[in-house]
């Protein structure tokens, strides 16, 4: 069942990176726009104002003073994570795509980043950007599945995975592993896609079509709840386990894409771009509604490994 779903991603991921990369950039993530997304701003900024905010709350204590980062490809002002003050610290990216915030992360925290991702051709972009940003020597990309990393115990001291959880067959598997290679001390940090708790009512044949559609077009096994994620780090188990649900703060991102997308440069790029990736443009939509209806969410999962 994972080879196929492997092969879907891979093919997926490896047809339509150089067209997003084109028309949306290196980041293939949300934006951030204000805890009640009221705040209008350009899409690329917004992207990385979700990065910034996530170290914000994740590592709070952790970080010394403001650095400006506006439009930065990555701040050149660099700082060191203050929990391994000691030297260069080290990061795994977990699901990287063209190492948007590999490179981001390397040049914040004047780090080590390690990316992973299934799609062949994201390694190799991702090799070849941090080469033209003069990171090549403090990063590496490759392709290797995160249920199965070929990595040691205790490698990182942070594991950074920004929307690639949602494409993990087994969600405890995925936070095992990520937990596995953690340093003890060190900190991780799971940003994903959720659909709304269940606790209280189950989800309706409705919400389940829904779902089921978003998971043909985006390559997902399944998603689940974000009090379904705390209950699997609680377990792992991770210190200060910290979870947050920001739907609100990037849902208007949705939006921008689909403008976006009816650009002439867009469309002209989806002529040839395959199947796969026209469906997913196609089928924007479906996220967008699914944020208004309240059945997608978009989910923080951070805490520390036991020292
Ligand atoms: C939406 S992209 C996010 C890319 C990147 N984090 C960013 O924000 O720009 C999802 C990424 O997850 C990766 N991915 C999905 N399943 C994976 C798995 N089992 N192991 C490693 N990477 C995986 C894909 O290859 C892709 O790079």
């Amino acid at each position: 069942m994972n080879a196929t779903l492997y092969q879907q991603i891979q093919q997926f991921y490896d047809a339509s990176s150089s067209l997003w990369e084109e028309i949306w950039g290196e980041h293939m993530h949300h934006g951030y726009y204000g805890a009640d997304g009221t705040e209008k701003k350009e899409r690329r900024q917004a992207q990385i104002d979700l990065i910034e905010e996530v170290l914000k709350f994740a590592l709070d204590e952790e970080l010394e003073g403001e650095e400006e980062t506006q439009g930065d490809i990555f701040p050149t002002s660099s700082r060191p994570l203050v929990s391994v003050n000691s030297g260069s610290s080290d990061i795994l990216d977990v699901g990287c795509g063209i190492g948007g915030s590999s490179l981001y992360l390397a040049g914040r925290f004047g780090a080590k980043v390690t990316g992973i991702t299934l799609s062949p051709v994201q390694a190799e972009r991702a090799k070849q950007r941090a080469r033209e940003f003069g990171l090549g020597n403090r990063t590496n990309f490759q392709v290797a599945d995160a249920l199965n990393m070929p990595f040691a115990d205790n490698s990182f001291d942070l594991i950074w995975s920004l929307e690639s959880g949602e494409h993990m067959p087994d969600k405890v598997k995925f936070l095992q592993e990520c937990h596995r290679v953690l340093k003890p001390g060190g900190t991780m940090i799971i940003v994903t896609w959720c659909h709304r708790p269940i606790d209280n009512s189950p989800l309706t044949p409705e919400e389940r079509k829904h779902l089921e559609e978003i998971y043909r077009v985006y390559c997902l096994p399944y998603v689940i709840s974000l009090p379904e994620y705390a209950e699997i780090a609680r377990q792992l188990p991770l210190k200060n386990l910290r979870t947050a649900d920001w739907s609100k703060a990037v849902a208007p991102f949705w939006n921008m894409v689909i403008d976006s997308t009816f650009s002439l440069q867009a469309l002209w790029g989806l002529l040839f771009s395959g199947w796969s990736t026209i469906q997913g443009a196609l089928s924007l939509g479906l996220m967008q509604r699914g944020y208004e209806s309240g059945l997608i969410r978009f989910g923080l999962i951070c805490g520390q490994k036991e020292s």
